[in-house]
């Protein structure tokens, strides 16, 4: 993350809290103090979301702060106030009820990917906790989030399959976990077909791999629930190469696997009452004269052939291998991220990521986690219609899809339908783990998508109570 304070919250009762420059949230109607009014009238500040304004006092410091917040209050609104407010102690002026919510997004609005810029910005931010906040558990979940997003703004260079890999290590070991990696040719021995065959082309030091953690295993008496993601280090689209256009941002295609081990790590410090399996097949979709080949048919570890008839729908290959090992496991319930298809952001845009489940227990408390966190799902369906656009002539299943069924992002969520575990639930979230818009609050770059959502629901079935 960048160099502001590294504890940006500070205690409700500590004494310095009393000191703090209030923030005030103003809709269009909202009522401005009447010391403030001119001020704001002069200033241009008509409560609209995105505006903020310092007041200031009669020493030349802030008075108070008005932020904008448009018709309807949207504590998300606060992911700004790190980017827009001077250096300084603030409160905010809300209820506990809305506060709450309002502080994680503060906090989730400081991350800022600078790791390789030598000017940071340093406005340092601090405020303090709303009545009943809980530190502790925001702050994990804002660290899991800038996770998620610096794996995936760090270039493609800094984080290939091993880089994954490190990261993987990292947090099993931080939590007791075991770690299982096969990489390279031992794919073939150990039966990941399609993994090493989508990954072969890489150069040797960003050989394909998956990982695998498995956390409290032996506590058969738990539920088992398994993370598994897509772990694209950069996705060129192999030989159906993408064009310049569609390939400048794809260092994002591990996204999914970033959420997942963002997500795993976030399980275990919260000692949720399960058994934890998470899965990454990590691997470069590279171009080179071994690289595999439209009109291929590749094995995979479930059994199922599959025909190539584009090597840029690479993703739902790795992911069959993983989703098969994670059916070893015989999950409860499995959830997977994947940066999966372009047709997704056509089907629901960047900011609105695609649910597919056919349990509607899972779907409705995924879609309840989602609104009562406010981190966005959109549910669509495993439609059987289309499953026949998958069907190939000369193997089991093709990669591609017929023309004909179109909704992409729905063919290829049917595609690892076909390898998801049948032990238990299985939901599979196609997020673009992407801001394309930079606003404040909303850099540019990699965002967590459904992590929080997802968490709320494990949490909910899960949670020690
Ligand atoms: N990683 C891409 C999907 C993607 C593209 C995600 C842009 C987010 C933004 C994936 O590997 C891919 O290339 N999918 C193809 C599949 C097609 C060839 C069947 C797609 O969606 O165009
Ligand atoms: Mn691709
Ligand atoms: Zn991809």
């Amino acid at each position: 993350m960048s160099v502001l304070s590294p504890d940006p919250i500070v205690a409700t009762d500590a004494p310095e809290a009393a000191s703090a420059t209030p923030i005030r949230f103003v809709g269009p109607d909202g009522e401005i103090a009447p010391g403030a009014r001119s001020w704001a009238e002069r200033m241009g500040f008509k409560g609209r979301p995105g505006q903020v304004l310092a007041v200031p006092d009669a020493d030349g410091g802030v008075d108070r702060v008005l932020v904008g917040v448009g018709q309807t209050f949207d504590p998300m609104s606060a992911r700004a106030l790190s980017a827009k407010l001077p250096t300084g102690l603030y409160r905010l002026d809300l209820d506990a009820d809305a506060a709450r919510p309002a502080a994680l997004a503060f906090l989730l609005g400081r991350y800022a990917f600078d790791r390789y810029k030598a000017r940071k910005d340093v406005a340092d931010v601090r405020l303090v906790a709303p009545e009943g906040f809980d530190t502790g558990e925001a702050a994990r979940i804002a660290a899991a989030c800038a996770l998620a997003r610096e794996m995936v703004d760090t270039p493609p260079a800094d984080m290939g399959p091993l880089q994954m890999e490190t990261i993987a290590r990292e947090i099993a070991e931080a939590h007791g976990a075991t770690i299982a990696v096969v990489t390279g040719d031992d794919l073939l021995e150990q039966n990941y077909p399609a993994i090493h065959a989508v990954g072969r082309a890489a150069a040797p030091h960003r050989a394909p791999r998956i990982l695998e953690i498995g956390w409290n295993l032996d506590r058969a008496d738990r539920p088992l629930i398994a993370l598994v993601g897509k772990g694209v280090a950069f996705d060129s689209g192999g030989l159906d190469i993408k064009s310049a256009a569609g390939m400048r941002n794809m260092k994002k295609d591990m996204g999914g696997a970033a959420h997942a081990l963002a997500l795993g790590r976030l399980v275990m410090q919260a000692g949720l009452d399960v058994r934890l399996v998470v899965l990454v097949a990590a691997v470069e979709n590279a171009i080179s004269a071994d690289a595999f080949r439209p009109g291929d048919i590749l094995s995979t570890r479930k059994g199922l052939t599959v025909e190539i008839g584009n090597t840029d729908a690479e993703g739902r290959l790795i992911l069959a291998d993983a989703l098969t090992r994670a059916a070893e496991h015989s999950p409860g319930l499995t959830l997977d991220f994947a940066t999966l298809t372009g047709a997704a952001r056509v089907a629901l845009g960047p900011d609105l990521p695609p649910l597919y489940t056919d349990d509607e227990a899972l779907a409705a408390d995924l879609l309840a986690a989602s609104a009562e966190v406010r981190d966005p799902l959109w549910r669509m369906p495993l439609w059987p219609g289309y499953r026949a656009a998958i069907d190939s002539d000369l193997a089991d299943v093709r990669n591609d899809s017929a023309g004909w069924a179109q909704g992409g992002s729905i063919t290829a969520a049917l595609f690892l339908q076909k390898f998801a575990p049948t032990t238990g639930v299985w939901a599979h979230l196609d997020v673009f783990a992407w801001n394309s818009r930079g606003r404040p609050g909303w850099p540019e770059g990699g965002e967590a998508q459904g992590l929080r959502a997802a968490y709320a629901m494990l949490k909910a079935r899960y949670g020690k109570t």
